[in-house]
């Protein structure tokens, strides 16, 4: 019973857009009307307004993190075990995808990603973060780092501590977040994809 309602608290949680709610606090347009019109940190830079898109990538990852955090504190207090552990990992990300507050219409998921990820193991979730500022630096493309570091995810967290509920929790992120970057797959294969910084952005 606790587990459900730890599992529809994460859900809420992760609907919370911090694109939407930083575009609104620093009077920019709605990021789903311009560029790759993804509510996300990356596309919230194509505004030209840095602090808003590090407020969203803050939000963003903070609310996943947080999420797994609370459940790991009280989820023993609550009879919530590794499996509705592991289910409140997918949900507060899957809040993000499919939020209840915008009409299931949200982002790609990679601050979050990155945040449950930290939630699950800072180790993890630093291992993850390096990857994705190596892929970035190299190539200057968000979308790339992201798809890099989501295949690398559950591997990194298989070799580190075995195979789990977590491993197939990551692994589900991890298949959402490549699932809503088809968009970006077919810009890089076209050599359309935009760079980071770069206020164009093909569809
Ligand atoms: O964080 C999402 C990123 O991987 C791609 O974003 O706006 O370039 O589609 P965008």
């Amino acid at each position: 019973m606790y587990t459900v309602l730890f599992v529809i608290a994460a859900y809420l949680l992760g609907s919370i857009s911090f694109a939407l709610v930083s575009s609104r606090l620093f009077g920019l347009a709605d990021p789903r009307t311009y560029g790759s019109k993804n509510p996300g940190a990356t596309n919230v830079l194509r505004s030209g307004n840095k602090l808003a898109a590090l407020l969203t990538l803050v939000g963003d990852a903070a609310k996943g993190w947080l999420a797994v955090w609370l459940a790991f504190l009280y989820g023993g207090q609550f009879q919530v075990g590794q499996t509705g552990i592991a289910c409140v990992c997918i949900a507060v990300f899957l809040g993000h995808l499919f939020p209840v507050f915008a009409r299931f219409r949200g982002g790609k998921g990679v601050a979050t990603a990155l945040g449950v990820l930290l939630g699950i193991s800072p180790l993890l979730g630093l291992a993850v973060l390096a990857t994705w500022l190596c892929v970035a630096l190299l190539t200057r493309y968000s979308s790339l780092s992201a798809l890099v570091s989501a295949v690398l995810a559950p591997i990194y967290y298989g070799l580190l501590y075995g195979f789990n509920l977590y491993f197939a929790a990551i692994v589900v992120i991890s298949a959402f977040l490549i699932g809503r970057h088809r968009q970006n797959i077919g810009n890089l294969l076209s050599g359309k994809e935009s760079k980071i910084g770069s206020k164009k952005k093909a569809g």
